[in-house]
């Protein structure tokens, strides 16, 4: 499958800050970085000298009777209290711009899947494995998971949330620069875990709407539709069209082919067999795969099951 990691590096070798929290995890990154390497320093620049200092010379040498000293106490005590209480005002600050979304933010229902993400917008639209946003705008998403726990980390926008069944989680992020990105699962959910991916794109606003306009009809042909959904959908995740063995079968040359169902029965693969399959996947699992595809209900219209359908005879 195509490289879908447009991960660059920025500074401290995280990756590039790409959201308005970014600033707050990346300041508290560094602070925790440097007091290290302060430490780091002093304290093994302090057991070298020391080694050396006050090495045993002879025989006689004895040990000097020095009991504590009250003062060096409470300044190796006060300085790291000093530097510990900096710190957390630090990690607070961003803390709480990560867990208060602004009232005004625009709102993404996410939902995750053996193997895919699928987002909902406000007016409807869904998309798999893509996701847009507008730029400089709050957007806050409301996450779960159809089956097992997943979790959803966009590495350059510095967000991580599990995704869980049976209820909602949620995060908020609000992109400073228009840009393409990934956004990984990063909870191990089984074989197809390492392709959960998802592109993330960050548009200037009105390039947003013409987006989720273009996203919602689309006046292709039908086997250019199919074609577009067959990767927008993210049927190519599992499913390849030159007869590769993928999560699922290769769907090269499907119309017209015998299948052997999973409970030894043969089935011939016509359209109806392919709308079952999209919309009740576990009712005609192909033998020798496992019962891992996604039911497609209420993601595809009609119009858009034929346009799959047109493309894929044409796949031979
Ligand atoms: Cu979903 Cu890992």
């Amino acid at each position: 499958m195509e490289n879908k990691n447009p991960i660059e590096l920025g500074s401290f070798w995280l990756p590039r800050a790409g959201s308005t929290l970014a600033e707050h995890i990346d300041a508290g990154w560094a602070a925790a970085y440097w007091v290290s390497v302060l430490f780091f320093v002093l304290v093994t620049g302090a057991v070298v000298l020391f080694a050396v200092k006050y090495r045993r010379r002879s025989e006689h040498d004895k040990t000097s009777p020095i009991d504590h000293s009250a003062t060096v106490e409470v300044v190796w005590t006060l300085i790291p209290l000093a530097i510990l209480i900096a710190l957390f005002f630090v990690g607070m600050r961003g803390y709480v711009h990560a867990s208060v979304a602004p009232a005004e933010s625009y709102e993404i229902n996410v939902t995750g899947e053996m193997y895919i993400w699928t987002f909902t917008y406000p007016d409807g639209t869904t998309t798999v494995n893509e996701m847009a946003v507008p730029r400089g705008r709050p957007v806050r998403l409301i996450l779960s998971s159809k089956d097992i726990l997943h979790s959803f980390y966009i590495p350059e926008f510095r967000v991580k949330q599990d995704v869980v069944p049976g209820s909602y989680t949620s995060l908020w992020f609000e992109a400073t620069d228009t840009r393409e990105t990934v956004l990984l699962c990063t909870e191990y959910c089984g074989s197809g875990h390492s392709d959960m991916l998802a592109t993330v794109k960050v548009m200037e606003p009105s390039d947003f709407e013409k987006w989720l306009e273009g996203n919602n009809n689309s006046d292709l042909p039908p086997e250019e539709l199919g074609k577009t959904l067959f990767v927008k959908r993210a049927c190519a995740t599992c499913h390849s069209l030159d007869g590769t063995r993928l999560q699922g079968p290769s769907l090269k040359g499907l119309f017209g082919r015998e299948e052997e169902l999973a409970d030894g029965s043969k089935v011939t693969a016509d359209e109806n067999y392919f709308r079952d399959s999209l919309f009740n996947p576990q009712g005609q699992i192909v033998r020798g795969y496992p019962p891992v595809m996604p039911s497609f209900k209420g993601l595809l219209k009609d119009r858009e099951v034929d346009a799959l359908i047109a493309y894929l005879k044409t796949v031979k």
